[in-house]
């Protein structure tokens, strides 16, 4: 159990990133760039004790400044779409980059996870951390507001990785951070997802249109291949003519957990039937954007792997799409002061 470092090479900028290797006592291990603050390496254990790095990803720096896949990545300062990428706060509207044809998605192109943080380490009983540290500044990617961000990976002895985003602006802002990994719980180089397993406990998702923006409509899952409430192959339903699975090109939707916004509590698991891996996550937000890697065409992976369409599945805890169009949707506002704090858990078995 402990935190190791590596010198990761240095950004076009020149500056020195540094890989940040935390293992417990269990020889899980969970590897972060400061970088980014990205998600490089997971390594878990399956039923018989052997290691399989489970996120999709990349061996090199320069990889991650490009990213367009957002592997392992960090997401803010508004994780998802924003219609016509603008938005408005008391009174005054305020627009962000248009990355997506007209709606800004993941913040703009030059998401969380293309900065420098600072980086500090703790080590405690039963648990080792990372905390990521940075200031955004005032309409970075055209968001009002200086935002002190911190953002911490803890690995703990029960085989779960939290992560704790704390916030706070000196405007009124919006925020939706998360975290946009690919897990594949063979393994990262071990081809398609879809023969593993997943559960949700949502009884309805956000309905969207042609371009993948909510309507503002919840639609109930039961009946329907969106329905995940009980846990069935990734397969069964990718492929069916339901309308939202042919918008979506496959899963792609917020579904909208079943959740009491406290603490941060059991919304989804992943389950490998093979090796014997399942994930359970738990999250304090509203809502899970379930993608299972539509877009993924050969990209070029950790080891020269070339991963394929739907070869990792991201479970991205959030508030929900477009939530500042949307007055029925929970609010990401941001007050000037006020703590945005969140937790979300991905725990392994
Ligand atoms: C999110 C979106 C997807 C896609 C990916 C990035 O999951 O919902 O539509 O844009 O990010 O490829």
């Amino acid at each position: 159990m402990g935190i190791t470092t590596k010198k990761f090479g240095k950004t076009y900028k020149g500056e020195e990133a540094t890989l940040y290797i935390l293992e417990n006592k269990n020889g899980m291990k969970a590897v972060f760039s400061d970088f980014g603050a990205v998600l490089v390496q997971l390594w878990v254990p399956d039923r018989d004790g052997k290691l399989e790095d489970v996120v999709l990803g990349f061996d090199t720096l320069a990889e991650y400044e490009k990213n367009p896949t957002y592997f392992g990545s960090f997401i803010g300062r508004c994780g998802n779409r924003i219609a016509g990428a603008k938005f408005t706060i008391n009174g005054q509207e305020y627009r962000v980059e248009n990355n997506e044809k007209e709606n800004c998605l993941h913040g703009g192109s030059v998401s969380y996870d293309k900065y420098m943080y600072e980086a500090e380490t703790f080590v405690e009983e039963g648990a080792v951390s990372v905390e990521f540290s940075r200031l955004s500044p005032d309409m970075e990617q055209g968001f009002p507001g200086n935002l002190d961000i911190t953002v911490t990976y803890t690995l703990t002895d029960e085989n779960e990785l939290a992560i704790e985003y704390l916030t706070v602006s000196d405007r009124d802002t919006i925020v939706n951070l998360t975290n946009h990994s690919y897990f594949n719980l063979a393994g990262h180089n071990s081809g398609s997802v879809l023969g593993q397993e997943g559960m949700i406990d949502a009884d309805a998702f956000t309905a969207t249109d042609k371009k993948m923006i909510p309507t503002g409509e919840l639609t109930d899952v039961i009946g329907t291949p969106m329905d995940f409430r009980v846990r069935k192959p990734l397969s069964e339903g990718i492929e069916s003519d339901y309308e939202a699975i042919r918008l979506g090109g496959g899963y792609d939707h917020n579904y909208a957990l079943n959740v009491d916004g406290e603490d941060a509590q059991f919304v989804a698991e992943l389950y490998d039937k093979k090796s014997g891996r399942l994930m359970e996550v738990y999250t304090d937000l509203p809502g899970v954007q379930i993608y299972s890697g539509n877009f993924l065409e050969a990209e070029v992976g950790k080891q020269g792997i070339v991963y394929r369409k739907r070869q990792g599945i991201c479970f991205e805890t959030q508030i929900y799409p477009d939530a500042i169009n949307h007055e029925n949707f929970p609010s990401p506002i941001v007050k000037k002061g006020q703590e945005y704090k969140t937790t979300t858990i991905y725990k392994f078995m």
